[in-house]
């Protein structure tokens, strides 16, 4: 496995893959690998060269507190990647902001406004800005990402479809240890606070059964959030909504999500199932 930090040999490598004829699959992370991203790793096709890039963006982040104290864990990272038959990880060894930072007057697609990007301004910029920047550099014919991450999911979709139109992003179910949503921050979390981010799921799962009996969401969902706050949980938000806009679904159930997103402690994480 080949190891790069900085961006020209990663950009002089991989034309040299290129021009050998190999297809490029990319994972970009922000490390700390758990099993989710193993999966994501697993369900890059076969027969490509697997590029997993590895780097805390300071643009997507609010709170310099979190960016601060974000897990980073680079040589059991690079480990786990050389389990999983990654072919290169390039993790940048400088800050790259500036190489990733100089698009302005970027007209982000309505959805990012919603859910995530109504209590975090300038996330979906950040991420916007640096998955463009790895697309235009590393140049992926497949590119996977996670449905945990739904709405950024969307809005690396409205990123190929814009301006990769060649590229196929591969969408990798949500994978859950003990009912949670596995996620870097958890290794934030001590066992007893873990263990309360297991009803999470169990909610989730009861009102999407409440709502295919019929019941108005609405009128359900504050029983359901103090359920999650009697468990030391606060909740950011509790949304139902269409899974291509993400406008509120209004008691349409085909098509449509319900998405949460919740602290424990100063954890800030987040979860999402499809009706
Ligand atoms: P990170 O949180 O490290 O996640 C990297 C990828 O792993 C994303 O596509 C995310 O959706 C996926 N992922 C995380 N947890 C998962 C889980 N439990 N099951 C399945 N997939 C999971 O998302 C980011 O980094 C960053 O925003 C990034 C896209 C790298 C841009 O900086």
């Amino acid at each position: 496995m080949e190891i790069i930090d900085n961006s020209q040999n990663l950009i002089d490598k991989l034309n040299y893959h290129r021009k050998r004829g190999t297809e490029i699959s990319l994972i970009p992370t922000m490390g700390n690998l758990h099993k989710g991203h193993l999966e994501l790793f697993c369900k890059a096709p076969k027969d490509t060269f697997k590029v997993v890039s590895i780097f805390v963006n300071p643009l997507q982040f609010n709170d310099n507190n979190d960016y601060i104290h974000y897990p980073r864990s680079l040589n059991h990272d690079l480990d786990k990647c050389k389990e999983c038959g990654v072919d290169l990880v390039y993790a940048p060894l400088e800050n790259i902001t500036e190489e990733i930072n100089p698009e302005r007057n970027i007209d982000l697609p309505k959805f990012t406004k919603y859910l995530c990007g109504a209590s975090r301004e300038n996330h979906f910029r950040g991420v916007y800005k640096i998955v463009k920047h790895l697309f235009s550099q590393i140049k992926p014919v497949y590119a996977c990402f996670g449905k945990k991450d739904y709405q950024q999911l969307l809005l690396i979709k409205y990123i190929a479809k814009t301006y990769f139109p060649n590229m196929t992003i591969i969408e990798v179910d949500t994978i859950r240890e003990n009912n949670i949503a596995l996620s870097s921050r958890l290794s934030r979390l001590d066992d007893r606070l873990l263990d309360n981010a297991s009803i999470i799921y169990t909610v989730l799962m009861k009102i999407k059964k409440s709502l295919i009996n019929g019941n108005d969401f609405l009128k359900i969902r504050d029983e359901f959030i103090k359920k999650i706050e009697d468990s030391d949980i606060s909740v950011e938000y509790l949304e139902h909504r269409k899974n291509d806009t993400l406008e509120l679904a209004d008691g349409t159930l085909d098509n449509s999500s319900l998405f949460i997103a919740y602290a424990i402690g100063s954890i800030r994480l987040i979860d999402n199932i499809q009706i």
